[in-house]
């Protein structure tokens, strides 16, 4: 096994009814922006909540931060911060509003230009140089509820580009379960394929000494096959929901990714999708991810065979219970209701995998995933297998 620190300070704090706890939780006294997406937390009730469960602490609220959230939305809430004194962010929504939070946590005290931290990745460690959060997660998929990455796009270049740092864990996430019945059916889905490709970004690499990692990997892959169809057409049922919440949150908090090999070069590849043509995240991985496992084939058959073989079942050849392994996984993602084609979303693709090719390349990004081998060249393979 590789060598590793596992460090998660994020209190976690799981169940029906929970958010009654943001009182202990947040510091006393502390001034609060509570901040939100586009208005659903109004009509679910989760905004009353929250309200209910802060009495006695001074809130401003911060509304509009947009799925895939802008730099240039999230900058007026550094401004807000900065003119009211904020001490404490208190982030409720899903993984783009989380994920702004961070943003914005970062932005206020940094020196120098908020965009650079996107633009040169720099890496926020230092805890004295950041407002603290915590988060009411509304949407099971993206696990920033319990990891301190981020994703945000600037739109004015339409970038969407990744950051973070051990500075950007959440103080503290309340993750209650029932908070998903009001999601709509697509969410619902995009969030079992998010979970469900980012077990695959640390799981489908090279055989190597995590087995514990491995088969932890593979427990949430089996849950979210056994959960993931019923929550969608099910959502109040607590059972299903507990466990597609806590799934998600396992598939991205760091656990799984320690002392193996990671890849993530469908992340990567799918985020240029939705800076390109607003498609949603998990469904830029629906479209990726597949078409990558055929062109990296060659370096990643041995665990698509130990995939097919653990998940699926599936016998045969290392060969053929690999490549029966890559279809196993588009057909589960159109029970999810994906679709898994570019072309299924946009007529205007003929130029994509040049573009996103080139993109990489002026970004010096020479070659991603786990041996270091999706060059750019095979960057453009995929995206046009993708189409
Ligand atoms: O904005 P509101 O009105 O709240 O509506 C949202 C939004 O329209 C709605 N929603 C959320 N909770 C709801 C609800 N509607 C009804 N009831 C509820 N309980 O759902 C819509 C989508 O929300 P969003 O937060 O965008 O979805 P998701 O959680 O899938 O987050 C996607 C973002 O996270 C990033 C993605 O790239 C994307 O920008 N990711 C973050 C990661 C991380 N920080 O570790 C990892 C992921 O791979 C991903 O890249
Ligand atoms: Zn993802």
């Amino acid at each position: 096994m590789l060598n590793f620190q596992y460090y998660n300070p994020t209190n976690y704090v799981f169940g029906k009814g929970q958010i009654e706890q943001l009182g202990k939780l947040v510091p006393e006294g502390a001034k609060v922006l509570l901040a939100y997406g586009g208005g659903s937390i109004f009509k679910n009730g989760i905004h009353q909540q929250v309200v209910d469960a802060l009495k006695g602490y001074e809130i401003i609220e911060f509304g509009g931060i947009e799925p895939n959230p802008h730099y240039e939305t999230l900058m007026k809430a550094v401004e807000v911060i900065k003119e009211q004194n904020i001490d404490f962010i208190l982030a409720v929504g899903g993984g783009s509003v989380i994920d702004g939070v961070k943003f914005i946590s970062g932005a206020v005290k940094f020196e120098g230009d908020p965009s650079e931290i996107l633009k040169k990745r720099i890496l926020l460690t230092d805890v004295s140089k950041v407002i603290p959060f915590g988060t009411v997660l509304t949407l099971p998929a993206t696990g920033s509820e319990m990891n301190s990455g981020a994703v945000v796009t600037i739109k004015s270049t339409q970038e969407k580009l990744a950051f973070g740092g051990s500075a950007l864990f959440p103080k503290f996430s309340i993750c209650d379960p029932t908070v998903i019945q009001s999601l709509p059916k697509r969410q619902l889905e995009n969030g079992v394929v998010d979970a469900f490709t980012h077990v695959l970004e640390q799981y489908l690499t090279y055989p190597h000494e995590g087995y514990l990692q491995d088969r932890i990997a593979e427990g949430i892959l089996q849950t979210l096959i056994e959960v993931g169809p019923k929550v969608v057409a099910n959502p109040t049922d607590y059972a299903l929901a507990s466990n597609f919440m806590w799934s998600c949150t396992m598939a991205l908090n760091g656990l799984i990714q320690k002392g193996v090999p990671n890849d993530w070069a469908t992340h990567m590849i799918g985020h240029e999708l939705t800076a390109m043509y607003d498609i949603d995240h998990a469904r830029t991985l629906a479209i990726i991810g597949p078409n990558l496992y055929k062109v990296m084939f060659d370096t990643k058959k041995q665990k698509l065979a130990q995939y097919g073989k653990r998940i699926y079942n599936l016998e045969g050849t290392e060969e053929e219970i690999a490549n029966a392994a890559i279809a196993k996984t588009v057909a589960f993602f159109h029970t999810m209701g994906m679709d898994t084609k570019l072309s299924d979303y946009t007529k205007d693709f003929s130029n994509t995998a040049d573009f996103i090719a080139n993109r990489f390349a002026e970004r010096g990004w020479k070659a991603l995933g786990e041996r270091q081998n999706v060059t750019v060249e095979k960057v453009k393979e995929i995206v046009e297998l993708s189409y």
